[in-house]
């Protein structure tokens, strides 16, 4: 049964272009049935509208408490019946509200190797703290901020003429682009899943998330 999921976005959008072509060539066997977004300056909206995929505009500025917009964004959201929620660079703290209405239903993808560098400007913090690798975490979302169950992780080596850019630059293109339509393909065929005793992925329990060794030669 193709997976009906919800994109949600705060800025460019390029894993969510990624996952647009991944459906589109049936990589992930998936229908994006919503791109949500909390700013309406988002460059991922023009990317949902050009593949044809209806666009919701929710301004966290027109809410008054974090539990108010993430009641309009589930209520939102129900309309679309999504089985999969994936965050794709949104840019907004969740409430348990939001997340619980979506539990073991929603990944998000962060820019460093979790559990170091929670939080926002990955890239600095790994230079700052002479990491010798780099890389992204996809994660299941609970209500621990980028601390829920890891899935896959993909990492490279950090050099020594590294910047925050060419950081970014790579963990996006060597990384994120690479293992999250990954992701969202094993979720979209039942493949992976959040339960009682962890992430299992092709039927067994995770110990430690996945590498990019995991990835299929579809994706990489
Ligand atoms: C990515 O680096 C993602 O990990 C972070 O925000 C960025 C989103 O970029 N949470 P894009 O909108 O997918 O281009």
């Amino acid at each position: 049964m193709t997976a009906r999921i919800a994109v949600l976005i705060s800025g460019e959008g390029r894993n969510l272009q990624a996952l647009i072509d991944a459906c589109a060539d049936g990589r992930i066997d998936g229908r994006i049935v919503v791109v949500l977004s909390n700013r309406a300056e988002a460059g991922g909206i023009a990317r949902a509208q050009r593949a044809g995929i209806a666009v919701e505009l929710l301004s966290h500025r027109d809410y008054a408490s974090r539990e108010a917009y993430d009641t309009a964004l589930v209520s939102r959201l129900a309309a679309y019946r999504p089985d999969i929620v994936v965050l794709a660079g949104f840019m907004r703290i969740l409430t348990p509200l939001f997340i619980g209405a979506y539990a073991g239903r929603m990944l998000n993808i962060h820019p460093s190797l979790l559990p170091r560098h929670p939080g926002l400007h990955t890239h600095e913090a790994v230079l700052a703290a002479g990491d010798a690798e780099h890389g992204a975490t996809v994660h299941f979302v609970t209500d621990e901020l980028d601390g829920g169950p890891r899935v896959i992780q993909g990492q490279f080596k950090v050099r020594a003429d590294d910047t925050p850019q060419t950081l970014a630059a790579r963990v996006m293109s060597e990384v994120e682009l690479k293992i999250y339509p990954q992701a969202v393909a094993w979720m979209a065929r039942g493949e992976l899943a959040l339960t009682a005793g962890g992430v299992e992925l092709h039927g067994r329990i995770l110990t430690a998330p996945v590498g990019m060794d995991a990835v299929e030669e579809a994706f990489r």
